[in-house]
């Protein structure tokens, strides 16, 4: 075991097992600076896409409890974009900040603008409006320009948003019986197992987050992984294939017994509030 661990160090830069062992949520919009990877030289290679959404009254939630003011009167309804991330590859979560030069052009997306601000909004106003955006570009865009369809910052949104209402989310669960609730819980081991007949029979990743204000457990985000020519995949199947991810997940974070769910109770029950009710 300590051979394993030292072995890790030595392919991780130390931030990469900090925040692995801490679970550290992505602090977007603030952390461009934050996460420079200088122990290992640069691999921009990678092997899938992971597509994040995120359940918005748990973004608040979890935002609220860092400090963050969040908006509660956007024109969200149900799950937003969180990211369209290269994974896989030489590191744990696939590369980042691939090209240092590259700027974010809000005019590049000028046209999806409306789209942008409806489905991938950026939920923490004390963050600058354009800042999540940004963020997610800078980290991640810029990783992906060697796929066509993400070749440029327009492309990368515009393949965001076109993923995102290829599976309308929010109706696929509320199809299986999954509606927001504030008082209800839900089991995720069936929302797993009841997704996967709407999803071509993959399974999402499921991400939970527990409130430290009332000690609950809320339903944060869902990853569905794509291959490089947009095939829906299984993500914890292209994890398997990458041996730093899954080791580390299972040496570090063991919670469940399933990998497709991430920081989720053993128990497996879970709040699913609703967009606009108080938390
Ligand atoms: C990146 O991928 C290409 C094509 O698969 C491969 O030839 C190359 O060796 C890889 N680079 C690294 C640093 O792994
Ligand atoms: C919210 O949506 C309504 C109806 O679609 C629209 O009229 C309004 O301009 C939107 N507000 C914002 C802030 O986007
Ligand atoms: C990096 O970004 C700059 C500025 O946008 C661009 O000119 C260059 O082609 C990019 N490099 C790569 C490798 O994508
Ligand atoms: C930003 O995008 C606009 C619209 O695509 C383009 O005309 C402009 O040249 C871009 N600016 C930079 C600095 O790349
Ligand atoms: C998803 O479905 C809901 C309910 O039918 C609808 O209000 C919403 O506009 C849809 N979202 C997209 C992106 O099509």
């Amino acid at each position: 075991m300590l051979k394993l661990v030292l072995y890790f160090f030595s392919i991780f830069s130390f931030t990469d097992i900090v925040n692995n062992a801490l679970s550290l949520p992505e602090h977007f919009g603030h952390s461009r600076f934050l996460s420079v990877n200088t122990l290992h030289p640069k691999n921009t290679n990678f092997t899938y896409f992971t597509f994040t959404q995120a359940w918005p009254t748990t973004v608040c939630l979890q935002g609220e409890e860092e400090h963050h003011k969040c908006n509660r009167v956007l024109n969200v309804t149900g799950w937003t974009i969180h990211g369209l991330w290269p994974s896989g590859g030489s590191s744990k979560e696939g590369p980042e900040e691939c090209n240092k030069t590259a700027e974010f052009n809000s005019s590049a997306v000028a046209p999806l603008l409306k789209e942008l601000q409806m489905y991938w909004p950026n939920l923490y106003i004390d963050t600058a409006a354009n800042g999540f955006w940004e963020h997610e570009w800078f980290k991640h865009g810029t990783c992906a320009a060697s796929v066509k369809q993400t070749a440029n910052e327009y492309l990368y949104f515009l393949q965001g948003l076109t993923l995102y209402k290829e599976i309308n989310l929010t109706n696929v669960m509320a199809e299986v019986g999954i509606v927001p609730d504030d008082d209800k819980q839900y089991d995720v081991y069936k929302i797993l197992t009841s997704l996967k007949n709407k999803l071509n029979g993959i399974e999402p990743v499921i991400s939970c987050f527990k409130s430290k204000r009332d000690g609950k457990f809320y339903l944060d985000q869902m990853e569905i992984c794509y291959s490089k020519d947009f095939e829906m995949v299984d993500c914890t199947q292209q994890r398997t294939n990458t041996l730093t991810f899954r080791s580390l997940k299972d040496i570090l974070k063991p919670e469940t017994s399933d990998r497709h769910l991430q920081n989720c109770p053993k128990e497996g029950f879970v709040y699913y509030p609703t967009v606009h009710g108080t938390v």
